[in-house]
């Protein structure tokens, strides 16, 4: 065991209460508020960010918090969580069992810790730099797939999709006649982490957030994946782009983004 053991282990632990109580709320009734014209927040994200705050401030009193539901904290020193207490909450709203909680640890400014769990399957994904990642305590590698054509690919679609032209929308048709196949989920943190056990091939997003990615991220790196934003760029968590794959059509991939952005900004243009 490394020296993020401890982390990780604290990690789990909060991941896995916060996991059971969003299980059992899947069969009771939830309060939903919005917060934009599709974007929503349930009753059961707000408990589920106090419980892993909860836990991990009460272990780690000095570290710092950035959660979603509006949690930050100052880091006294170099130690920062980065949570999304329930990733995929439109799913969960609707009883779509798609969803997750992510937990990632970042040590001056480098993530070196990242888990996802997926209280539905009981799934457990975790990273540590330099340390692989695995799922259920088994090693996992990114897929071997290097063709396009037979690479099943996800993506996700920003909040502002009917206010904003930079929607997706472009990526999503280039995409939809080049891939094998399309899914939309509705979590990023676990596309990432299916991109990093290769039951996916590549995966593409725009305005994702740190919360969503920071842990998937890891998880796609330390199994042999790659990350860039969609020009081949250095990846960061606060990046607007969002690019991971196999590494293997990750130029691919790239090809139709740019392609993508060259068609978007002709049309803005000519507009
Ligand atoms: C969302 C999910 C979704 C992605 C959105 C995210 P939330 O997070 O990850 O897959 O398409 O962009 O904001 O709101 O469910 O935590
Ligand atoms: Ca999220
Ligand atoms: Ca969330």
């Amino acid at each position: 065991m490394g020296e993020w053991a401890e982390f990780l282990r604290a990690a789990e632990e909060a991941a896995r209460e916060a996991g059971r109580m969003l299980r059992q709320g899947m069969t009771q009734r939830r309060e939903i508020s919005y917060k934009g014209a599709v974007d929503l927040v349930t009753n059961f994200d707000e408990r589920a960010q106090e419980m892993i705050f909860g836990r991990l401030s009460a272990a780690f009193p000095h570290h710092g918090f950035l959660a979603e539901e509006g949690l930050r904290r100052e880091k006294a020193g170099d130690f920062l969580w980065v949570i999304d207490p329930l990733d995929g909450t439109t799913n969960y709203a609707h009883r779509f069992p798609v969803f997750c909680i992510s937990i990632a640890l970042q040590f001056k400014e480098r993530v070196v810790l990242g888990l996802v769990y997926d209280p539905m399957r009981d799934e457990i994904f975790s990273a540590v730099e330099a340390e692989g990642a695995h799922l259920n305590g088994q090693k996992i590698h990114v897929s071997r797939v290097d063709d396009l054509n037979r690479s099943l690919l996800a993506t996700g679609f920003p909040y502002d999709v009917r206010e904003s032209r930079v929607n997706n929308i472009i990526h999503f048709n280039n995409f939809l006649v080049r891939a094998q196949a399309i899914r939309r989920c509705g979590s990023a943190a676990l596309d990432l982490c299916y991109v990093a056990c290769g039951r996916f091939d590549g995966f593409w997003e725009l305005k994702l957030k740190p919360w969503d990615v920071a842990a998937g991220a890891l998880m796609v790196k330390e199994a042999g994946g790659r990350l860039s934003d969609f020009s081949g760029a250095e990846f960061s968590i606060f990046s607007a782009e969002t690019l991971a794959s196999n590494g293997l059509i990750h130029e691919a991939m790239i090809t139709v983004l740019q392609a993508g952005k060259a068609g978007e900004s002709a049309a803005r243009n000519r507009s």
